[in-house]
């Protein structure tokens, strides 16, 4: 076992499991591999000093372009929805209406804030939101290696490739699902794209973008990075899947989800704002 794989905030429940899936992706090697990540706190740092790092969503939300009347509420959301979605004890059915409600809700108020598309470089620059150490490394040796990695997310695609650019780099080999703005001929905001990702339903998600997995069907195995339980079914849809290994990050509510984590996830990170163990797993395959 890696050293890196021995840290104390390292959780895996099937050491043996684990180390046998390592080998079969080290043999397999770069031509078989393809990661599917989630972004919000999984690329995204989660907290600096003890501060909370901005989501895409708070990029807007904590703008000076949106009036105080509008913060408000936006607040008001977030204090009421946030701890259902990272409730251990509700089911994901029973979370899903109200994440419904919260991504429904969220996305009119921003888009009654008058935004304009010049506006995000500002509100990311101005904004906490960050990548984990080590992300820059990951997507710069991923390019360079040709491994494709689908960033699929329930936050905003605009932002989050703001925040990518502004922190790194958008690489050719990374394609990108998530909440797209919508634009009208004047560069306002006048809605969203597409049909609603939120932290639930990114099963439906993987499943209409099925010609994207099968363009990639002989990378069979797969590397995928969540922080939601929500994210284990980013990689629903991939045809003829050999190994995945799953890396769950851990980083809210810790000592209630731990158990379930440990479950769902083949290797839960509890606290860790670095991708020192995901890269550690691609330098031996790569
Ligand atoms: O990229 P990811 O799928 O993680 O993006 C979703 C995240 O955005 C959720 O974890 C949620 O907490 C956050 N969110 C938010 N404000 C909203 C809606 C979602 O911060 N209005
Ligand atoms: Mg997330």
């Amino acid at each position: 076992m890696m050293e890196e794989l021995q840290k104390e905030n390292v959780y895996i429940k099937d050491a043996e499991r684990v180390e046998k899936l390592l080998c079969q992706l080290i043999q397999d090697g770069k031509s078989k591999l393809q990661i599917i990540t989630d972004f919000d706190m999984t690329l995204s740092r989660f907290s600096i000093n003890g501060k909370r790092c901005a989501t895409c969503h708070n990029v807007l939300e904590n703008s000076s372009l949106v009036p105080e009347s509008k913060k408000q509420v936006l607040d008001e959301l977030r204090d009421t929805y946030y701890p259902i979605e990272i409730n251990a004890k509700m089911t994901i059915e029973e979370k899903i209406p109200f994440m419904m409600e919260w991504w429904t809700k969220a996305q009119s108020t921003i888009v009654a804030c008058n935004f304009r598309r010049e506006d995000l470089t500002r509100a990311v620059r101005e904004s906490n939101a960050m990548l984990r150490d080590g992300c820059d490394w990951q997507f710069s040796t991923l390019h360079e290696h040709k491994v494709p990695m689908l960033i699929f997310s329930a936050g905003i695609g605009d932002i989050l490739e703001e925040i990518i650019k502004q922190h790194s780099q958008m690489y050719a080999n990374m394609r990108v699902v998530s909440n797209y703005m919508d634009f009208n001929h004047d560069g306002m905001l006048v809605g969203f794209k597409g049909d609603l990702v939120h932290t639930y339903n990114k099963n439906e998600g993987a499943l209409r973008n099925s010609d994207y997995f099968t363009t990639l069907k002989d990378r069979r195995n797969i590397i995928l990075m969540g922080d939601s339980m929500g994210d284990l079914r980013m990689a629903d849809g991939v045809p003829n899947m050999q190994h995945i290994l799953k890396i769950g990050f851990l980083n809210d509510n810790i000592e209630e989800r731990l158990e379930k984590y440990k479950e769902a996830y083949d290797i839960v990170l509890v606290s860790d704002s670095t991708m020192d163990v995901p890269n550690a797993i691609l330098k031996k395959i790569l």
